[in-house]
């Protein structure tokens, strides 16, 4: 049987012949989790700037094989996104304040980015204390309570202070701004689908008979909600409804980025110029200004941006305009 058995699965792993990293035998488990770490970074980098999956696993796997790309200089360039993770992970060993690290780099914007971004949503799982102590229930029970009245302290005053214009909303609520009938809907996983859920929803626009002034206003409000999910989180959906009782149309973006963080809420939506990424920070500040109101829930599991607009203020096409075309 054992004979057979070597001869069937024999036959199928030679069609399969998978080049594995080698790796030195006495290597510890400590230098493992980082070369681990370091190649998960490199893979989650190598995806935000849009290269293809095969790359990007080429580099996890390469991690695993060498012991560092920051004292190998010079890195070959293919390597490069190996020794920024590294460097990344060498700063969190120093306790250095690593966004700021990353803002000082001589390397594109684009680059930059993709690194915030990294950094943002494995903040984490990777760079904080508690991914160091296995057990993180300190951090979730201490400071919830202190947390929860921050927050509605945070809801308040934004609600204030923007005439009601924007409302902060929990996790829970969201539902209760789904009602309506869903005509458009859309996925976020790489940039090109920023103008294809663009094209879908134009086109679910001109067949409900919205303006085009109105469809292009509102083409730009959500591309700056679309590209939010790809410059600052992962996974994004559009949700686009028509809610006829309420006399709205809702558009729902949400993500599984790293959230908002709570002390830079009102600059982060409502402060025009402001931008945690190297950007310029006018997303909220168009949304603000085009959208009757725009509501937000966020947590560390991602984000849900709610942009409202007046149903009767749409402006169909009238039958004179729609023959003259
Ligand atoms: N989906 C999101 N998840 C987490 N944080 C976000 C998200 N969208 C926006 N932010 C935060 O809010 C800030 C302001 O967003 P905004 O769209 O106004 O500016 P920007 O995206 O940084 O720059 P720009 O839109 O001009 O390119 C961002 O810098 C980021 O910190
Ligand atoms: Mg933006």
């Amino acid at each position: 049987v054992r004979r057979l058995l070597d001869k069937v699965i024999g036959a199928s792993r030679k069609e399969k012949q998978i080049e594995f990293p080698s790796l030195p035998s006495d290597i510890e488990f400590d230098d493992l989790s980082f070369r681990t770490k370091r190649g998960f970074l490199a893979k989650k980098l190598a995806n935000y700037l849009d290269l293809t999956k095969e790359e990007g696993d080429a580099l996890y796997f390469k991690s695993l094989s060498n012991e560092s790309y920051l004292a190998s200089m010079p890195v070959e360039e293919r390597f490069r996104l190996l020794e920024l993770s590294e460097q990344m992970l060498c700063w969190q060993i120093g306790n250095e304040d690593i966004p700021k690290k990353i803002k000082e780099l001589d390397i594109t914007n684009n680059l930059k980015n993709a690194m915030l971004k990294a950094y943002d949503i494995n903040k984490q799982k990777i760079f904080s204390e508690s991914s160091v102590v296995s057990d993180g229930t300190k951090d979730l029970i201490t400071g919830s309570h202190l947390e929860d009245r921050e927050w509605s302290i945070y809801r308040d005053v934004i609600f204030a202070a923007t005439q009601g214009k924007f409302l902060l909303i929990s996790e829970h609520e969201i539902e209760d701004y789904c009602t309506g009938d869903i005509f458009c809907e859309g996925y976020v996983q790489t940039r090109p689908d920023i103008p294809m859920c663009r094209n879908l929803a134009n086109e679910s626009f001109i067949k409900l008979g919205i303006n085009k002034s109105t469809v292009m206003s509102w083409l730009l409000v959500l591309s700056e909600a679309l590209t939010n999910t790809i410059k600052h989180a992962e996974e994004g959906k559009m949700i686009l409804l028509k809610d006829d009782e309420q006399k709205e149309y809702r558009f729902v973006i949400k993500d599984k980025g790293p959230g908002f963080p709570l002390h830079a809420l009102p600059n982060a939506t409502l402060y025009a110029g402001f931008s945690t990424k190297k950007s310029m920070g006018q997303g909220f500040t168009l949304m603000m200004k085009i959208a009757k109101k725009v509501m937000l829930a966020t947590s560390p599991k991602g984000s849900t941006i709610i942009l409202v607009f007046e149903a009767s203020e749409e402006g169909r096409i009238t039958n004179a305009e729609n023959t003259s075309k």
